[in-house]
Protein backbone atom coordinates (compact mmCIF):
# COMPACT_ATOMS: atom_id res chain seq x y z
CA UNK A 1 0.00 0.00 0.00
CA UNK A 2 1.39 3.51 -1.12
CA UNK A 3 1.83 5.60 1.88
CA UNK A 4 -0.30 8.50 2.27
CA UNK A 5 1.00 11.87 3.90
CA UNK A 6 -1.45 12.89 5.88
CA UNK A 7 -3.44 16.21 5.13
CA UNK A 8 -4.68 18.77 7.53
CA UNK A 9 -7.08 21.28 5.68
CA UNK A 10 -8.49 24.52 7.36
CA UNK A 11 -11.71 25.35 5.65
CA UNK A 12 -12.01 29.27 6.71
CA UNK A 13 -15.90 29.53 5.25
CA UNK A 14 -16.59 33.55 4.83
CA UNK A 15 -14.42 34.33 7.32
CA UNK A 16 -11.08 36.54 7.44
CA UNK A 17 -11.13 39.01 5.07
CA UNK A 18 -7.05 39.85 3.23
CA UNK A 19 -5.52 41.61 5.31
CA UNK A 20 -6.68 38.91 8.70
CA UNK A 21 -5.58 36.32 6.12
CA UNK A 22 -1.50 37.80 6.19
CA UNK A 23 -1.96 38.19 9.78
CA UNK A 24 -3.34 34.75 10.50
CA UNK A 25 -1.14 33.15 7.22
CA UNK A 26 1.88 34.47 9.62
CA UNK A 27 1.10 33.91 12.87
CA UNK A 28 0.73 29.92 11.82
CA UNK A 29 3.85 29.83 10.26
CA UNK A 30 5.32 31.31 13.41
CA UNK A 31 3.69 28.77 15.44
CA UNK A 32 4.62 26.09 14.00
CA UNK A 33 8.04 27.03 13.67
CA UNK A 34 8.63 27.61 17.18
CA UNK A 35 7.44 24.38 17.82
CA UNK A 36 9.81 23.19 15.53
CA UNK A 37 7.38 21.41 13.61
CA UNK A 38 8.11 19.30 11.16
CA UNK A 39 6.17 19.38 7.83
CA UNK A 40 7.70 16.33 6.24
CA UNK A 41 5.19 14.13 8.12
CA UNK A 42 2.39 15.87 7.12
CA UNK A 43 0.46 18.07 4.53
CA UNK A 44 -1.26 21.59 5.91
CA UNK A 45 -3.19 23.26 3.35
CA UNK A 46 -5.47 26.26 4.14
CA UNK A 47 -9.37 27.41 2.04
CA UNK A 48 -9.44 31.12 2.45
CA UNK A 49 -11.93 33.29 0.89
CA UNK A 50 -11.26 34.13 -3.30
CA UNK A 51 -10.03 37.72 -2.28
CA UNK A 52 -7.61 36.17 0.45
CA UNK A 53 -5.73 33.92 -2.13
CA UNK A 54 -3.35 36.90 -3.69
CA UNK A 55 -2.14 37.84 -0.65
CA UNK A 56 -1.85 34.36 0.59
CA UNK A 57 0.22 33.21 -2.33
CA UNK A 58 2.02 36.00 -1.93
CA UNK A 59 3.17 35.36 1.79
CA UNK A 60 3.54 31.56 1.28
CA UNK A 61 5.69 32.28 -1.99
CA UNK A 62 7.63 35.54 -0.52
CA UNK A 63 8.82 33.71 2.60
CA UNK A 64 8.69 30.38 1.05
CA UNK A 65 6.11 28.92 3.48
CA UNK A 66 5.32 25.04 3.98
CA UNK A 67 1.85 26.21 3.30
CA UNK A 68 -0.80 24.95 0.48
CA UNK A 69 -3.77 26.73 -0.10
CA UNK A 70 -6.61 26.60 -2.41
CA UNK A 71 -10.15 27.80 -3.29
CA UNK A 72 -13.48 27.14 -1.62
CA UNK A 73 -15.38 26.25 -4.64
CA UNK A 74 -14.60 26.43 -8.82
CA UNK A 75 -16.80 27.51 -11.59
CA UNK A 76 -17.50 24.05 -13.50
CA UNK A 77 -16.83 26.31 -16.61
CA UNK A 78 -13.74 27.56 -18.01
CA UNK A 79 -14.42 31.57 -19.10
CA UNK A 80 -17.17 33.63 -20.21
CA UNK A 81 -20.46 34.96 -19.15
CA UNK A 82 -20.76 33.87 -15.96
CA UNK A 83 -21.07 36.06 -13.37
CA UNK A 84 -19.37 35.91 -10.52
CA UNK A 85 -17.92 32.56 -10.96
CA UNK A 86 -14.12 32.03 -10.31
CA UNK A 87 -12.65 29.57 -12.87
CA UNK A 88 -10.45 26.88 -12.18
CA UNK A 89 -7.72 28.91 -14.56
CA UNK A 90 -7.68 31.76 -12.00
CA UNK A 91 -7.07 29.54 -9.19
CA UNK A 92 -3.95 27.64 -11.02
CA UNK A 93 -2.97 31.02 -11.96
CA UNK A 94 -2.39 31.61 -8.11
CA UNK A 95 -0.64 28.57 -7.16
CA UNK A 96 -3.77 26.57 -5.61
CA UNK A 97 -2.47 22.89 -4.89
CA UNK A 98 -6.22 21.98 -4.49
CA UNK A 99 -10.12 23.22 -4.38
CA UNK A 100 -12.76 22.40 -2.20
CA UNK A 101 -16.02 21.06 -4.41
CA UNK A 102 -19.67 20.03 -3.41
CA UNK A 103 -19.26 21.04 0.50
CA UNK A 104 -22.87 20.26 1.89
CA UNK A 105 -23.16 24.12 2.34
CA UNK A 106 -22.53 24.72 -1.37
CA UNK A 107 -24.93 21.99 -1.62
CA UNK A 108 -28.02 22.81 0.73
CA UNK A 109 -27.44 26.72 -0.09
CA UNK A 110 -26.34 27.01 -3.53
CA UNK A 111 -28.39 23.94 -4.76
CA UNK A 112 -24.91 21.72 -6.19
CA UNK A 113 -26.06 18.35 -7.34
CA UNK A 114 -24.12 15.33 -7.07
CA UNK A 115 -23.50 16.34 -11.36
CA UNK A 116 -22.97 19.50 -10.54
CA UNK A 117 -19.94 18.03 -8.45
CA UNK A 118 -18.35 15.90 -10.85
CA UNK A 119 -18.49 18.63 -13.75
CA UNK A 120 -16.31 20.77 -10.96
CA UNK A 121 -14.11 18.07 -10.63
CA UNK A 122 -13.48 18.03 -14.08
CA UNK A 123 -12.93 21.57 -14.52
CA UNK A 124 -10.18 21.21 -11.66
CA UNK A 125 -8.59 18.73 -12.87
CA UNK A 126 -8.48 20.54 -16.53
CA UNK A 127 -6.63 22.80 -14.78
CA UNK A 128 -4.24 20.74 -13.03
CA UNK A 129 -5.49 21.37 -9.75
CA UNK A 130 -6.62 18.70 -7.05
CA UNK A 131 -10.26 18.59 -6.16
CA UNK A 132 -11.22 17.58 -2.51
CA UNK A 133 -14.17 15.89 -3.08
CA UNK A 134 -16.65 16.40 -0.17
CA UNK A 135 -19.81 13.99 0.67
CA UNK A 136 -21.68 13.16 3.59
CA UNK A 137 -25.29 12.29 4.94
CA UNK A 138 -27.51 14.93 6.85
CA UNK A 139 -29.06 13.34 10.38
CA UNK A 140 -32.16 12.35 8.24
CA UNK A 141 -30.39 10.43 5.79
CA UNK A 142 -28.59 8.43 8.69
CA UNK A 143 -31.87 7.71 9.62
CA UNK A 144 -33.20 6.50 6.64
CA UNK A 145 -30.35 5.30 4.69
CA UNK A 146 -27.51 4.28 7.33
CA UNK A 147 -24.20 5.24 7.84
CA UNK A 148 -22.88 5.00 4.31
CA UNK A 149 -25.11 4.54 1.75
CA UNK A 150 -25.54 8.76 0.96
CA UNK A 151 -21.78 9.66 0.98
CA UNK A 152 -20.91 6.48 -1.63
CA UNK A 153 -23.47 7.76 -3.54
CA UNK A 154 -22.69 11.01 -3.54
CA UNK A 155 -18.72 9.99 -4.81
CA UNK A 156 -19.99 7.82 -7.59
CA UNK A 157 -21.49 10.25 -9.40
CA UNK A 158 -18.75 12.73 -8.11
CA UNK A 159 -15.83 10.66 -9.19
CA UNK A 160 -17.47 10.60 -13.36
CA UNK A 161 -16.10 14.04 -13.43
CA UNK A 162 -12.42 12.43 -12.19
CA UNK A 163 -9.81 12.81 -15.39
CA UNK A 164 -8.44 9.09 -15.32
CA UNK A 165 -5.14 9.41 -13.44
CA UNK A 166 -4.84 12.59 -11.85
CA UNK A 167 -5.20 12.84 -7.99
CA UNK A 168 -8.25 13.61 -5.95
CA UNK A 169 -8.81 13.86 -1.87
CA UNK A 170 -12.09 13.32 -0.54
CA UNK A 171 -13.44 14.59 2.09
CA UNK A 172 -15.88 12.79 4.33
CA UNK A 173 -18.23 15.09 6.49
CA UNK A 174 -21.60 13.83 7.91
CA UNK A 175 -23.52 17.18 7.92
CA UNK A 176 -24.42 16.65 11.39
CA UNK A 177 -20.87 16.89 12.88
CA UNK A 178 -20.48 20.16 10.79
CA UNK A 179 -19.62 23.01 13.59
CA UNK A 180 -22.33 21.22 16.01
CA UNK A 181 -19.52 20.20 18.17
CA UNK A 182 -20.82 16.43 17.83
CA UNK A 183 -18.21 14.97 15.67
CA UNK A 184 -18.78 11.53 14.37
CA UNK A 185 -16.59 8.71 16.55
CA UNK A 186 -13.40 7.47 15.15
CA UNK A 187 -15.19 4.47 14.76
CA UNK A 188 -18.20 6.02 12.51
CA UNK A 189 -15.73 8.22 10.61
CA UNK A 190 -13.39 4.86 9.57
CA UNK A 191 -16.08 2.95 8.82
CA UNK A 192 -17.97 5.55 5.77
CA UNK A 193 -14.13 6.20 4.80
CA UNK A 194 -13.67 2.55 4.28
CA UNK A 195 -17.02 2.11 2.14
CA UNK A 196 -15.14 5.23 0.07
CA UNK A 197 -12.19 3.82 -0.39
CA UNK A 198 -13.89 0.43 -1.80
CA UNK A 199 -16.30 2.09 -4.22
CA UNK A 200 -13.07 3.78 -5.43
CA UNK A 201 -11.36 0.91 -5.86
CA UNK A 202 -14.82 -0.07 -7.80
CA UNK A 203 -14.91 2.83 -10.32
CA UNK A 204 -11.13 4.05 -10.78
CA UNK A 205 -9.54 0.85 -9.22
CA UNK A 206 -6.52 -0.67 -6.32
CA UNK A 207 -3.96 1.36 -7.08
CA UNK A 208 -5.77 4.99 -7.22
CA UNK A 209 -7.99 3.65 -3.99
CA UNK A 210 -4.34 3.02 -2.14
CA UNK A 211 -3.35 6.81 -3.63
CA UNK A 212 -5.93 8.45 -2.20
CA UNK A 213 -6.36 10.26 0.96
CA UNK A 214 -9.67 10.15 2.27
CA UNK A 215 -10.35 13.10 5.41
CA UNK A 216 -12.54 13.07 7.74
CA UNK A 217 -14.36 16.81 8.37
CA UNK A 218 -16.98 18.15 11.29
CA UNK A 219 -15.70 19.33 14.63
CA UNK A 220 -12.56 18.02 14.64
CA UNK A 221 -10.61 19.80 17.67
CA UNK A 222 -7.16 19.10 18.76
CA UNK A 223 -8.80 16.75 21.21
CA UNK A 224 -10.19 14.00 18.45
CA UNK A 225 -7.72 14.73 15.80
CA UNK A 226 -5.33 12.02 16.79
CA UNK A 227 -8.26 9.28 17.53
CA UNK A 228 -9.15 9.60 13.83
CA UNK A 229 -5.86 9.45 12.61
CA UNK A 230 -5.51 6.55 13.97
CA UNK A 231 -8.03 4.56 11.54
CA UNK A 232 -6.79 2.98 8.49
CA UNK A 233 -8.58 4.89 6.41
CA UNK A 234 -8.57 8.26 7.54
CA UNK A 235 -5.82 10.24 6.07
CA UNK A 236 -6.49 13.36 7.44
CA UNK A 237 -9.13 16.24 8.12
CA UNK A 238 -10.98 19.06 6.98
CA UNK A 239 -11.34 21.19 9.69
CA UNK A 240 -13.66 24.41 9.94
CA UNK A 241 -14.10 26.41 13.00
CA UNK A 242 -11.01 24.98 14.50
CA UNK A 243 -9.18 26.13 11.89
CA UNK A 244 -9.81 29.63 12.48
CA UNK A 245 -7.87 29.44 16.00
CA UNK A 246 -4.21 29.84 15.69
CA UNK A 247 -2.93 27.32 18.55
CA UNK A 248 -6.12 24.96 18.37
CA UNK A 249 -4.74 24.70 14.69
CA UNK A 250 -0.98 24.17 14.99
CA UNK A 251 -1.81 21.44 17.42
CA UNK A 252 -4.03 19.80 15.36
CA UNK A 253 -1.57 20.03 12.41
CA UNK A 254 0.71 18.38 14.96
CA UNK A 255 -1.64 15.77 15.95
CA UNK A 256 1.44 13.25 15.91
CA UNK A 257 2.95 14.90 19.26
O1 LIG B 1 -15.20 21.92 5.75
C1 LIG B 1 -15.02 21.78 7.12
C2 LIG B 1 -16.26 21.86 7.89
O2 LIG B 1 -17.43 21.79 7.22
C3 LIG B 1 -16.24 21.30 9.25
O3 LIG B 1 -16.58 22.38 10.05
O4 LIG B 1 -16.56 23.74 12.05
O5 LIG B 1 -17.34 21.36 12.15
O6 LIG B 1 -14.92 21.85 11.82
P1 LIG B 1 -16.35 22.32 11.62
Amino acid sequence: VAARTPLIAGNWKMNLDHLQSIAFVQKLAWTLEDKKHDFSDVEVAVFPPFTDLRSVQTLVAGDKLPLKFGGQDLSAHDAGAYTGEISGAFLAALDSAYVIIGHSERRQYHGETDELVAAKVAAAHRHGIVPIICVGETAEDLEQHGPSAVPVAQLRTALEGVVAGKEIVVAYEPVWAIGSGQAATSAQAQQVCEALRALIAEVLGDDAAAATRILYGGSVKANNIAGFLKEPDVDGALVGGASLQLEEFASIVRFKS
